[in-house]
């Protein structure tokens, strides 16, 4: 397997509040080593259109979990319960600054922004064979997470996807 990947501004449309605004040509950058020797990922800094760049998002099949730790910058990791009629059970939001570790749990969908002006990186110990157990379906039928995340007067701010349905508030941490 190759190990480098990256994450391009055409594939990403598919996932922003708003798709046709302009972007880099790639959103975010993955070195794999898997489980054995760790996964990087490095987002771009900046916003396309309002919303801060961020992961694509997936679920996971099966009971994968995995720990993110942020080696640098500043970031908002999502995570959202499982969809079901057009919902979701619960939305949080979690603001991580480098040094600080993450657990993604089980049948939780997650994506990382990128709210600094600095790289975002990450590592992760999910297994090298990851893409036989994400599922990129969901976010990319509802059009992303529940929340997109703005730049609104220089800070986040929360902007709710119109293809949902019922969703709880965001739960900060
Ligand atoms: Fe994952």
């Amino acid at each position: 397997m190759k190990p480098y990947a990256e994450r391009t501004h055409e594939e990403m449309r598919d996932v922003l509040m708003s798709p046709l605004a302009d972007g880099p040509q790639a959103h975010y950058y993955m070195v794999r080593g898997g489980d054995k020797k760790s996964n990087i990922t490095v987002w771009e800094a900046g916003t396309v259109g309002a919303e801060y760049i961020k992961s694509y998002g997936h679920y996971h099949t099966g009971d994968l979990e995995e720990t993110y730790t942020i080696l640098q910058g500043e970031g908002i990791i999502i995570l959202q319960g499982q969809i079901e009629d057009e919902g979701v059970t619960d939305f949080k939001a979690i603001k991580v600054k480098a040094g600080d570790k993450i657990h993604i749990p089980k049948n939780t969908g997650h994506l990382a922004i990128n709210i600094g002006t600095t790289w975002l990186v990450t590592s992760d110990d999910s297994p090298a064979s990851l893409a036989a157990h994400a599922d990129y379906s969901l976010f990319k039928k509802m059009r992303g997470a529940a929340y997109y995340v703005v730049e609104k007067d220089g800070k986040p701010s929360f902007v709710k996807n119109p293809l949902y349905g019922n969703v709880p508030d965001v739960r900060i941490e």
